[in-house]
């Protein structure tokens, strides 16, 4: 903790708990951050702030900010330079930068950015209160030291009332030679099976219909627990996971990301084929379609075993959606193994692919290699690549022209009022009217049948059957 002289040391609160202020939250990055936003917002709402109107207003600002490539990094810069500008004229804003940027950079932030009152890593976010407390008592506050994460004490301030995250592990062991992640987020914390089913079973007790269980590389869970079985297996992985947490009443949508080839049991897959509440969409990040690319990247895993994998899943659940993450001109990378990664994605025929140019990381190998691409190139190959994942999602969504599939209602289009939007059990964002030929009148929360009747690049729409 750094004691701070400045002139922030009586912060100005509001007499009643309840009218402490109000704060603003902006998220970059995964889904990891978005989960940890909704836990640090509902800390705040306890603590008596409201969510501010504008982000210009707010007498708390938090970015929650993502370090995964140099871009995503740059971005809360320039957003805090708008803030540090307002704090000269509003001194009581209490400025934070939270998430992976500010555990790769520490107290370092605050040399850049001054005017900052709490820096906090990712393994700190269910802490927000104890360390606003600090902030109060006049102290400039850095809290990145790593950390037992805290089971969650506060009900999260969810952005959805139908669909919710749940975190399952947090970290990653894994040593990709590109990616920060390990270094930001720490090592693999699973957390106990009862304390995930119990907080499914409260968010189904308040309506909540679909979870999706979080890790950053979730097919780890539960390595870090105790746990063997009479038979001798180990008893704590996803797929037990899975078992353990499925009939929880009033839950109608299972997911789960983001999975590791190298892990992907076909254990896994036949629960998934079995269990009716898990939905048929796979999030498999393949990265590269070249094995020698693959081993550079310590990914443990070759290409024939990635198609193993999506052709196991295939054969169980045929309409299966499959999407992945892709890098190009990853250091070495040449046109013919950039070629392997056009190929693989024509082969598979992916939903979707999240594509990216290889950006060198802070404390990663693969940023000290020489035979960085140089930018042109990536550039390049990232177009070529973009341009074949739109043709094929495309082809993909065909699909589903004149289906029925069973929709769960999220909520209204905010483009037509007079529609719903909600998910195909394989992820497929549709729109359709809230009123049925019935004239049933559809709400969120529902699960029904649709007829797909209009296909576009990225969503559907349909009219329901009923
Ligand atoms: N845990 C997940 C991915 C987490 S990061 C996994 O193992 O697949 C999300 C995605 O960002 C990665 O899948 C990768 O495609 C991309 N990424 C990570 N580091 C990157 C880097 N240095 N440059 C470009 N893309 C990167
Ligand atoms: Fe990064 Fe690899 Fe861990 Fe994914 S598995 S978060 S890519 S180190
Ligand atoms: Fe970004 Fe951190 Fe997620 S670096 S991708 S927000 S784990």
């Amino acid at each position: 903790m750094i004691s701070n002289q400045g002139e922030n040391s009586t912060k100005q609160l509001g007499s009643s708990k309840n009218n402490r202020g109000s704060y603003w939250i902006t998220t970059f990055g995964c889904q990891m951050n978005k989960a940890d936003s909704e836990r640090m917002a509902g800390i705040l709402q306890k603590m008596g702030y409201h969510k501010a109107e504008e982000e210009l207003n707010a007498d708390i600002v938090l970015y929650n900010t993502c370090t995964i490539r140099d871009n995503a990094e740059q971005k809360v810069y320039s957003y805090l330079g708008k803030q540090a500008l307002r704090k000269k004229t509003h001194p009581n804003l209490t400025l934070i930068v939270a998430g992976c940027v500010a555990q790769q950079e520490g107290e370092s932030l605050l040399r850049r950015v001054p005017e900052l009152d709490l820096v906090m890593g990712p393994q700190h976010a269910n802490r927000l209160e104890t360390l606003l407390t600090q902030v109060d008592n006049g102290h400039q506050v850095v809290a990145t030291e790593e950390q037992q994460i805290l089971e969650d004490l506060t009900t999260a301030r969810r952005d959805s009332s139908i669909c919710a995250w749940v975190n399952v592990i947090y970290g990653c062991n894994e040593r990709c030679t590109y990616c920060v992640v390990p270094s930001v987020r720490g090592k693999e914390q699973s957390r106990t099976p009862e304390a995930i089913k119990s907080e499914i079973e409260n968010l189904a007790k308040k309506g909540f219909k679909e979870i999706t269980l979080l890790g950053q590389n979730i097919d780890a869970y539960g390595r870090d627990l105790p746990g063997i079985s009479s038979s001798g297996r180990y008893k704590n992985t996803l797929t037990d996971l899975l078992y353990f947490i499925h009939d929880v009443k009033g839950i109608e949508r299972i997911r789960f990301a983001t999975s590791h080839p190298r892990y992907f049991s076909t254990r896994l897959i036949k629960a998934c084929a079995e269990l009716p509440k898990l939905c048929e969409h796979f999030h498999i990040p393949f990265q590269s379609g070249d094995n020698q690319v693959l081993k550079r990247m310590s990914r443990g895993y070759t290409i024939e075993r990635y198609k193993r994998i999506i052709d196991q899943i295939r054969i169980l659940m045929p309409n299966a959606s499959i999407s992945a993450d892709a890098i190009v001109a990853f250091p070495g990378e040449s046109n013919v193994q950039f070629k392997k990664t056009l190929k693989i994605i024509s082969d598979i025929g992916f939903d979707q692919v999240n594509t990216a140019a290889y950006s060198p990381r802070p404390n990663t190998p693969a940023a000290t290699w020489a035979d960085q691409i140089p930018e042109t190139v990536k550039v390049e190959r990232l177009k070529e690549l973009n341009l074949l994942v739109e043709k094929i999602a495309k082809k993909m969504n065909s699909r589903y022209q004149d289906q029925v599939e069973e929709i769960l209602a999220e909520d209204i289009n905010p483009k037509d009022k007079t529609q719903l939007r909600g998910r195909t059990r394989t992820n497929r964002l549709t729109f359709f009217p809230q009123k049925g030929p019935k004239n049933f009148l559809y709400k969120k929360g529902d699960l029904l049948k649709v007829r797909i009747n209009k296909i576009r690049p990225f969503s559907l729409s349909g009219i329901p059957l009923n």
